[in-house]
């Protein structure tokens, strides 16, 4: 009977050996026992930026990049952006399960009343410049909230745990709508207690000088949207992020701030507010056909941003949910005329064997800008609107970490390039 093993033979050695195959796949561990002799360290795996690396187990979030499947603890993402509420996708990622009628109620109720930020946060948002770029300020002001909940640290405890997971959740939209207000010199507006999680934040941001403004009901759902499927996304670069610094003990937010700082990357995070910079440089469909001769010619790395992931060799689920809800949204904003660009761009790409090829298909980031910027968001805040969902994300896949016996610290090894052994030289002498 076919056994879960790998058998290696090291033909330095001649000798053979038996690697357990679990999950599909071996401990990199076991390749230590693999040596030439007594003083060898034994073998590793060498794979820069991971790319075949499993560095946690998880059950959050699961996805299939070659059928273009995402589900969050089982539940497809179709489904949830369909029927459900960002509140309650973030409970489901929280928990696992999809909460009772006052499970939601109660969780709302936590979330709703911990929205508010200490005053003195106030203070660091008037430090920054007026063209400050709201990713900075929002990573430094995530990274400023732990020293204002000292008993953050006390990682452990279950209950400091999901005080401080609320507390990211329900302070992430307003201190991005604070950062927005300080970039546009407008008094900051706070959170109403009355409204809705995604409805509060669009009125934080959106409010000018009345108690009566509402936002529209289909932008409130548009948004709503979006940030469901923005929740989780397995190991991304950010959520690794927080893991990685999560799994020295410090405390969430300073985890969380890690997170933030590698979501603002034109690779990861920043592509959404890439692909409308993008969109505006091509500025016309007859643009296109050169555009794409550059990116194929790597003119100046040029990338056709908002295209290719590192997982999905298939069209990102979430674009395809994206792309049906810019009708909703341009039906109240009237429609974005880069939609047309964006279309034709997808098209040519789509049958251009540069990008088949490679497996290259729009990601969620290629039609988001389009509805942040018809919803009237500026360019530059297009990245923090990526942040605010993703905090579910990270905090929970944070408590994944630190709730797992197997794991500890990271350290990962390395392959030693440089010199060894050199004498010290005296400055006189060098030349
Ligand atoms: C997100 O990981 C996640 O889950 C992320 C995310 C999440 O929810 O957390 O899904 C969110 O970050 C989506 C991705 C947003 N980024 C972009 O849209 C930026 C543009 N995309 C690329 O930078 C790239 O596709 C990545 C970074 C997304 C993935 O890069 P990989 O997996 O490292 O692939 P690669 O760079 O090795 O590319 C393989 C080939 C290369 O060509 P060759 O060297 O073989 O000739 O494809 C080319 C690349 O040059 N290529 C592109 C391209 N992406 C890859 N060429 C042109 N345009 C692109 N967008």
């Amino acid at each position: 009977m076919a056994q879960d093993t790998l058998s290696v033979t090291d033909n330095r050695t001649d000798k053979k050996y038996e690697l357990k195959i679990e999950n599909g796949c071996i401990r990199a561990i076991d390749l230590r026992t693999i040596k030439t002799g007594a003083d060898d360290f034994g073998l590793m795996a060498y794979d820069p930026a991971f790319l075949n690396t499993a560095n946690c187990k998880s059950a959050i979030t699961f996805i299939d990049g070659d059928k273009g499947i995402l589900e969050y603890r089982g539940y497809p993402i179709e489904q949830l952006a369909e029927k459900s509420t960002h509140l309650e996708v973030s409970y489901l990622l929280m928990n696992g399960e999809l909460p009772t009628k006052q499970q939601l109620e109660d969780y709302t109720s936590k979330i709703t009343t911990h929205t508010y930020v200490h005053e003195n946060i106030k203070q660091f948002m008037d430090g920054f410049r007026y063209d400050a770029h709201p990713m900075s300020m929002l990573g430094s002001t995530v990274a400023a909230l732990s020293s204002f909940y000292p008993e953050a640290k006390n990682v452990k405890n279950k209950d400091v745990r999901r005080l401080q997971m609320t507390r990211l959740i329900a302070k992430m939209p307003t201190l991005a709508a604070f950062s927005h207000r300080h970039s546009q010199g407008l008094p900051y507006i706070y959170p109403n207690n009355d409204l809705g999680y995604t409805e509060n934040f669009l009125t934080m941001v959106k409010s000018i000088g009345t108690t009566k403004w509402k936002a529209h009901p289909a932008l409130v759902k548009a948004l709503d949207i979006l940030f469901i499927l923005h929740a989780d996304h397995e190991q991304n670069c950010s959520t690794t992020a927080t893991r990685v610094v999560g799994s020295s003990e410090v405390d969430p937010y300073s985890a969380t701030a890690a997170g933030i700082a590698a979501l603002y990357g034109p690779l990861h995070g920043g592509a959404n507010e890439a692909v409308l910079r993008m969109l505006r440089e091509i500025g016309d469909v007859k643009h296109i056909p050169e555009f794409i001769k550059k990116v194929k010619e790597k003119d100046g790395d040029k990338k056709l941003m908002g295209f290719g992931h590192r997982v999905y060799k298939n069209y990102d689920p979430r674009a395809k949910v994206i792309k049906q809800a810019c009708d909703e949204v341009f039906e109240v904003t009237g429609k974005n005329p880069r939609l047309e660009i964006a279309v034709e761009l997808e098209r040519i790409a789509l049958q251009d064997e540069y990008f088949v090829s490679r497996k290259l298909y729009p990601n969620v980031d290629f039609y988001s800008g389009l509805i942040y910027e018809a919803m009237g968001f500026p360019v530059d805040f297009f990245t923090s609107l990526f942040a605010i969902p993703r905090t579910v994300g990270w905090v929970t896949q944070w408590e994944e970490m630190i709730t797992d016996g197997e794991q500890k610290i990271a350290r990962p090894r390395q392959i030693f390039t440089g010199q060894r052994k050199r004498d010290y030289v005296p400055v006189e002498k060098r030349g």
